[in-house]
């Protein structure tokens, strides 16, 4: 079960996902971020035909979220294609880390719907972060 606004975050990172740049994998990603003001940023993997250079979709969503002064995040959703649940890859998942907390929930949703959720401690078990350097 979602609530309203899990639901709208859900429906958020699903419609994004059409203006991914994924020419090279045709793997579309779209990310939703509410952040700790209640404000919602969107990010789309974003590829280039030098491979490396292309970015994913969390990684979109963080930057703009920081560009508009916002924080923390409080709920993240992402929607991606495919056979099994698109959960964030490594690098997204350390991302997300910097700016969330480890009890934050992650939904993951298919083309079309949500699927399933997760904390992202679930996701990042025993991760290095910012106390780490203290
Ligand atoms: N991708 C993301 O945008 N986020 C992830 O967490 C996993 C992968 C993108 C990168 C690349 O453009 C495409 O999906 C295939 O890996």
């Amino acid at each position: 079960m979602l609530t309203k606004i899990e639901k709208r975050l859900c429906q958020s990172a699903i419609s994004v996902r059409q203006n991914a740049y994924a020419p090279y994998s045709k793997f579309k990603v779209g990310v939703a971020i509410l952040d700790d003001t209640e404000n919602l940023h969107l990010g789309v993997n974003v590829e280039n035909a030098a491979y490396p250079q292309g970015t994913c979709a969390e990684a979109g969503a963080i930057s703009a979220m920081i560009a508009s002064g916002g924080k923390q995040i409080k709920l993240i959703a992402v929607s991606g294609g495919g056979l099994e649940l698109c959960t964030p890859c490594g690098g997204c998942r350390q991302k997300i880390r910097e700016f969330a907390s480890l009890q934050t929930t992650v939904l993951i949703c298919d083309e079309e719907k949500f699927e399933e959720r997760f904390t992202l401690e679930a996701l990042i078990p025993a991760s290095f972060g910012p106390k780490n350097l203290f």
